[in-house]
């Protein structure tokens, strides 16, 4: 277990190898608000504990969450996410592992409007220093124009 304080240089590398995945789901019926703001609560609980950092959006019944950490945290936080009934149909959109900076070092869990993941995966992208990071954000962004993530901003 690893958290975000002490994530370990690989060697001749000053940055961490990160896990990055994100991914959409289909919200289970009935869930709402009240339950994405606890979902949110115990991310931030625990995800400090696992070296795990991201963003969770949730709009029009769709969820869209990016992670990134050490692997066998995120391959095991992806274990229990897929099991949870709060959602289905769970599609993962990018995985990659790289030595790179993290994009989100502050956020534990943070929830994200619809309307405004545009202007933060772009903001990422303005500041990203890291091609690779940059790689992914531009492959979200046309995502965002295209296919499932649609629905989330049109919320
Ligand atoms: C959309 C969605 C996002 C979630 N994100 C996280 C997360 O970032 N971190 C976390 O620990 N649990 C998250 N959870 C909750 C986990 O699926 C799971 O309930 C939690 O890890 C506790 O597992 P347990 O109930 O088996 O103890 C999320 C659940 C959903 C439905």
């Amino acid at each position: 277990m690893r958290s975000t304080d002490n994530d370990e240089p690989v060697s001749g590398h000053r940055l961490p190898l990160l896990y990055n995945l994100v991914y959409c789901s289909r919200a289970a019926a009935g869930i709402g608000d009240a339950d994405v703001n606890r979902i949110v609560e115990s991310a931030r609980r625990w995800n400090p504990v696992f070296g795990i950092t991201g963003l969770l959006v949730f709009g029009s019944g769709v969820f869209f969450q990016w992670l990134e950490g050490p692997r066998e945290n995120v391959l095991h936080l992806m274990s229990l996410l897929k099991a949870d009934p709060r959602h289905e149909s769970v599609v993962p959109l990018s995985e990659s592992e790289e030595v790179r900076e993290r994009l989100f070092p502050d956020w534990d869990m943070e929830r994200v409007e619809p309307d405004s993941i545009r202007d933060v995966l772009e903001d990422a992208l303005d500041n990203a220093e890291d091609p690779k990071n940059a790689e992914v954000l531009r492959l979200l962004l046309d995502h965002l124009d295209s296919g499932e993530l649609r629905q989330l901003s049109a919320a």
